[in-house]
């Protein structure tokens, strides 16, 4: 079995529901306190052992490529200005030499697309997708703990979580099989589904460990729901071609492509960190108190 050591992250997207901001500032470099929401997916992968990282980007996406970079002037400064925290926190941020790669959709034709974009660089090994719209916060990191349900299992698996049934149409959504603690078998996918038309309400959360095959269907993809290339379709098509699991998510997932949830994010990051806890819990008492 192939270990998992390249991720690919979908970042092409225009960002319009965070318009003016994302005018001229791509939408993942937004900042969940002080680190940019790319960053914290990043950061999730390399605790799931990736080495490889490869970004799916379009235009005006270059602040990300600079963010993982050197900046010479800047680390200097904070050298000789004797700032080693900073430094630390900009040296960790950056990915090595040959470890990046960076590929452009071109044209916005959905997740399904946009992974396929990446196929020559992923070749014949499986590989992880993270969504970084999808902001989690577990003790462990989610992707180690679908790269080890990989390593046993084999095949595809996918991150769940339950979501209520009014929301389906917001989400992929499985046909689960048969259960095993927060392991669950897949029979079926289908993106966005009606109410009425929904399997069940396990959703699929934007972390996933495919095999390299789906790039065979995804190339014969034809538009799904919304009209775009969807991911799940293609996934849909390797049902009973490799094994299939979900993983039951242990964690809160941030849906940080929304304003309210990338707003919640925020303040639940906020939260856990010793140095602005206190003030961050009074702040927010004495609006809550104002209202
Ligand atoms: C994408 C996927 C969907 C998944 C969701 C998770 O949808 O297509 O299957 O449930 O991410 O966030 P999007 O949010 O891009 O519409």
């Amino acid at each position: 079995m192939k270990p998992v050591r390249k991720a690919i992250f979908p970042v092409g997207g225009l960002g319009t529901r965070f318009l003016p901001a994302t005018k001229a500032l791509p939408k993942e470099m937004l900042p969940i306190v002080d680190k940019p929401l790319i960053e914290y997916a990043v950061d999730e992968a390399r605790a799931a052992g990736i080495e490889e990282f490869i970004f799916v980007t379009g235009r005006g996406k270059s602040a990300i490529e600079d963010h993982f970079d050197n900046h010479y002037e800047l680390e200097q400064t904070l050298a000789e200005r004797g700032k080693q925290d900073e430094l630390e926190q900009v040296n960790q941020a950056k990915l090595d030499a040959g470890q990046v790669a960076y590929v452009r959709q071109m044209s916005p034709l959905g997740l399904g697309h946009a992974v396929w974009c990446a196929r020559n660089l992923v070749n014949d090994e499986p590989f992880a997708v993270l969504l970084a719209d999808d902001l989690i916060q577990a003790d462990t990191p989610t992707l180690a703990e679908m790269v080890d349900v990989y390593e046993t299992h084999g095949g595809n698996v996918v991150s769940l979580m339950e979501v209520p049934d009014h929301h389906t149409s917001r989400y992929g959504i499985v046909e689960p099989g048969e259960s095993n603690g927060r392991l669950v078998e897949i029979r079926g996918l289908i993106e966005k589904p009606a109410p009425a038309d929904a399997p069940s309400n396990l959703a699929i959360v934007g972390r996933y460990v495919l095999q390299p095959s789906i790039m065979n269907h995804l190339s014969e993809a034809k538009t799904g729901a919304g009209n775009e290339i969807q991911l799940t379709d293609s996934m849909m098509a390797m049902v009973g071609e490799v094994p299939f699991n979900g993983l039951r998510l242990e964690g809160i997932r941030y849906d940080c492509g929304t304003k309210s949830g990338f707003l919640a994010a925020g303040i639940a990051f906020a939260l856990m960190r010793e140095d602005l806890a206190p003030e961050v819990r009074e702040r927010i008492g004495r609006l809550l108190e104002a209202e």
